[in-house]
């Protein structure tokens, strides 16, 4: 039986995830929550390991089916071993990307569709996220913001590659319109916030 609360954060490169997690996750230690923070790919050693895999600029020749299928062993030892033990403690666990990145960037990025939900249900079992927030920001915008910094394999792919993940996106929001909480990233960090503190009082009864 599910005690506590499983929260994930989403969006392209550069949107503002981890300003916006910090911010939550001390709004809600103040209100008292026991409150762990994760991230994907990683998240376990294990993980770690697979996430230095996937993200080496070396690693050019990787296959989309073989990225995809690390994104989902990182995610099923993740799950066994942090996420499924904390939400039965009672924990609040906020993880910063999950099963969305996958579909947005495996599935509509990379063009795998459909075969990326089937191999994370594997992964995710009953442990989908009860909120999902998606920080929206047009990709131009988010590779602005990040040109400053060193990009991983996957940030340096090319535009229209963070076009298909931007409209991946989207697609999600609209068919999960229950779980995922679409916020336009192109706000102040304080505006956000109180979006995203909104919805999550909410699901919480606060
Ligand atoms: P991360 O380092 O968390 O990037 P950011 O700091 O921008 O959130 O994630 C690394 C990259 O991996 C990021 O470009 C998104 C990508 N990714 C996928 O392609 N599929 C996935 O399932 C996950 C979790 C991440």
């Amino acid at each position: 039986m599910r005690k506590g609360y499983f929260i994930t954060f989403e969006g392209g490169d550069g949107a503002g995830k981890s300003t916006q997690i910090n911010r939550l996750m001390e709004h809600l230690e103040n209100c008292g929550f026991d409150v762990i923070l994760t991230r994907e790919p990683g998240g376990t050693d294990i993980g770690e390991k697979i996430r230095n895999i996937i993200l080496d600029p070396e690693n050019k020749e990787m296959d989309a089916v073989t990225e995809a299928m690390l994104y989902a062993a990182s995610r099923a030892q993740h799950v066994a071993q942090v996420i499924k033990p904390a939400i039965e403690e009672g924990k609040i666990v906020i993880c910063d990307r999950f099963i969305d990145s996958s579909i947005a960037y495996q599935g509509f990025g990379r063009g795998l569709g459909d075969s990326v939900s089937i191999i994370n249900s594997y992964a995710v079992g009953e442990y989908m996220p009860d909120k999902t927030v998606l920080l929206k920001l047009k990709p131009q915008l988010g590779n602005k913001r990040i040109s400053t910094r060193e990009k991983d394999r996957i940030e340096l792919e090319s535009e229209s590659f963070h076009q298909a993940v931007f409209e991946g996106y989207e697609t999600l929001e609209k068919m999960y319109p229950e779980r995922i909480i679409g916020v336009d990233a192109t706000g102040t960090i304080d505006e956000i916030h109180d979006v995203i503190r909104n919805h999550i009082d909410d699901l919480l009864g606060l």
